[in-house]
């Protein structure tokens, strides 16, 4: 037996029990005649003592040699300490050691293991499992654990069944690129990672498991960010004779439930935002709305005088940020600097200070009287002491601007509450978006997302203006999941290659089976994916998914502790034909 109890476990009740723990040497403190040692495990720490009276001389020598992170196994008497440790669970006692058994020595650690440590972030995923053994990284993957078997028992209380689907499969168009994988017994040929199950999850209900759900890895060759891997986890659902109000209740209440169940707290409601509304009062389709500063629009209000920079641009808009008259010139150049950068690339910010005795004060005085700079106040909700930033332009490009500003402003002055819970559904997504590069349209959702009923007749006048049944759930200014309600007849689904771009023998080809399954009584259905990840670290706090991912990959997609991708050998490059003659 390696072991009692764990590290976490001891309190003064256990005073005077014989009991065994097994873990890591946090840290040893050594006076010389007293040795004390912190036993670490999963669940807490334990402070183990030597001392001159009472161990005998070998087992003090053996104690002095331990070194950082060495696995040892003790047996001993649970005792009160002299000086207590209010900090620490087990801080009441201590262990006065009788037998000391090293099971494992260990090389002194590249970084420390502590809540704070020395390493930084690329060493830490080279010793992934060593960072593993700090709380803050160790209680990310504990939290993860519990999200996820709120969500199994959630949705199995729903009557949803797990499906496990494949994962070497034909690529499915998702927008970003498949990662493939070469078939040894098919010459030339290639499965594709799947981006997500959403084939698969359709022909389940085609096969009538009417709620389907899956924890499910998906793979996506695309650029990485902070909350993008290039292989990740999503909550993948789908459910047969639903519209999209069944839908979005149904996930509301998961949600609801993960915040209760993990936070302990009640969300107040779920507003909703269309696509349109969201755009035009955020900039973006995930607004936060954990704080206002809501666009104002302001071309009725600029366009009348001689400024020609307002004059001409489509769209003049500004936000007000409240307590921002406290802005120094500094860090109003500041601001604008940062508008500047190439990332959010503006030609610079027009701005006009709320002052508190109702008057105010613009960068561009010259062109605006008080009675204009107060319906700009008016416009963008300012009060006494606000701030006004106005920025001008595209359309498109302007509102992207002010809603990164927006979002840079809110964070700088301590507004987004990560213990705030805000969700938000935005519904009625554009059914396509036109893509420059290409020269057509692309699916905005994918190909199988339904457009509305009622505008199928607009594909072929005004394809841009079609909106689809599809909704994002939006957290805390993040993307937490996305769906749609499905074309489940073929005639219709058919037309949507049509308008993709797809010949009739292209979308044969790639899409056959679902064509040939909505032949054989599909029935109307839809559903949504979470981003497990992103769920888990916004629950968490965090918007970094890295963090709450066991073993993830860097920026570049390298796993740099197994040292991944890598090169392969001629025997098996040969195997897999793809041996290729450069020469
Ligand atoms: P979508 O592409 O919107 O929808 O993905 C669903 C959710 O998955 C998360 N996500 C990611 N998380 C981490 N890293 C990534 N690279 C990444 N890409 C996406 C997001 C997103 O909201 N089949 C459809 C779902 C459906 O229609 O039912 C789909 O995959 O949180």
């Amino acid at each position: 037996m390696y072991r009692s109890h764990h590290c976490g476990q001891l309190r003064t009740s256990h005073i005077n029990e014989e009991v065994t723990l097994s873990g890591w040497v946090q840290k040893s403190r050594d006076k010389g005649f007293v040795i004390w040692v912190d036993l670490r495990d999963r669940y807490g720490i334990t402070q183990l003592i030597f001392d001159a009276e009472r161990t005998p001389e070998a087992m003090m020598t053996m104690a002095k040699s331990l070194g950082r992170e060495f696995v040892i196994q003790v047996t001993g008497t649970v005792i009160e300490r002299a000086s207590k440790n209010p900090n620490l669970e087990t801080g009441d006692i201590e262990i006065l050691v009788s037998k000391l058994t090293v099971l494992n020595d260990a090389k002194v650690p590249p970084f420390t293991i502590e809540d704070q440590t020395d390493g930084g972030e690329e060493l830490r995923m080279k010793y992934r499992y060593l960072d593993i053994r700090r709380n803050p990284v160790k209680d990310n993957l504990i939290f993860r654990h519990k999200v996820t078997q709120e969500v199994r028992s959630y949705l199995s209380s729903q009557e949803f069944i797990e499906v496990e689907t494949p994962y070497l499969i034909k690529s499915t168009p998702e927008g970003a690129r498949d990662f493939v994988v070469p078939s040894r017994m098919n010459e030339g040929q290639f499965y594709a990672l799947p981006q997500s199950p959403q084939t698969f999850k359709q022909l389940l209900m085609v096969g009538g498991m009417d709620k389907y759900f899956q924890i499910v890895k998906c793979f996506r060759d695309e650029d990485l960010r902070a909350d993008r891997q290039p292989e990740f986890t999503q909550i993948d659902c789908e459910m047969a004779f639903v519209d999209q109000e069944d839908i979005l209740n149904i996930f509301e209440g998961l949600t609801r439930h993960l915040i209760k169940s993990v936070h302990g707290k009640d969300v107040d409601s779920f507003p909703r935002m269309t696509y349109d509304e969201a755009m035009e009062t955020y900039g973006n389709d995930k607004p936060d709305i954990r704080f206002g500063m809501k666009f104002g629009d302001l071309n009725a209000v600029t366009q009348h005088k001689d400024f020609g920079v307002f004059n001409a641009a489509e769209l003049v808009i500004g936000i007000a940020v409240p307590g921002g008259n406290s802005f120094t010139r500094k860090e109003i150049d500041g601001i604008i600097n940062w508008l500047k950068r190439p990332q959010i690339g503006a030609l610079g910010m027009i701005y006009s200070r709320c002052n508190d005795d109702g008057t105010y004060k613009s960068s561009v005085d010259k062109f605006y009287d008080q009675d204009d700079l107060g319906k700009w106040a008016e416009v963008t909700g300012a009060q006494a002491g606000d701030f006004v930033c106005v920025l001008s332009g595209p359309t498109d490009k302007v509102r992207a601007q002010l809603s990164a500003l927006r979002m840079e402003l809110a964070e700088r002055l301590g507004l987004r509450n990560p213990k705030e819970f805000a969700p938000l559904w935005v519904t009625d997504f554009p059914l396509l978006e036109w893509d420059e590069d290409s020269k057509r349209f692309h699916a905005m959702h994918h190909p199988f997302t339904a457009p509305k009923p009622d505008q199928i007749a607009l594909l072929d006048t005004d394809p841009g203006a079609v909106k689809a049944n599809a909704y994002d759930l939006v957290l805390n200014g993040n993307e937490i999941g996305g769906g749609s309600i499905r074309i489940h007849d073929k005639a219709t689904q058919a037309l949507m290659f049509d308008h993709l771009g797809f010949t009739p023998e292209e979308a044969k080809e790639q899409f056959g089976f679902l064509m040939n399954a909505f032949e054989y009584g599909a029935p109307p259905h839809g559903g949504l994916a979470f981003g497990l990840d992103r769920l888990v670290a916004i629950l968490g706090g965090q918007e970094t998914i890295r963090d709450f991912i066991a073993f993830p990959k860097n920026n570049s997609g390298r796993d740099v502790m197994i040292d991944a991708p890598s090169p392969i050998d001629d025997t098996q490059l040969n195997e897999l034909h793809l041996k290729v003659d450069l020469k």
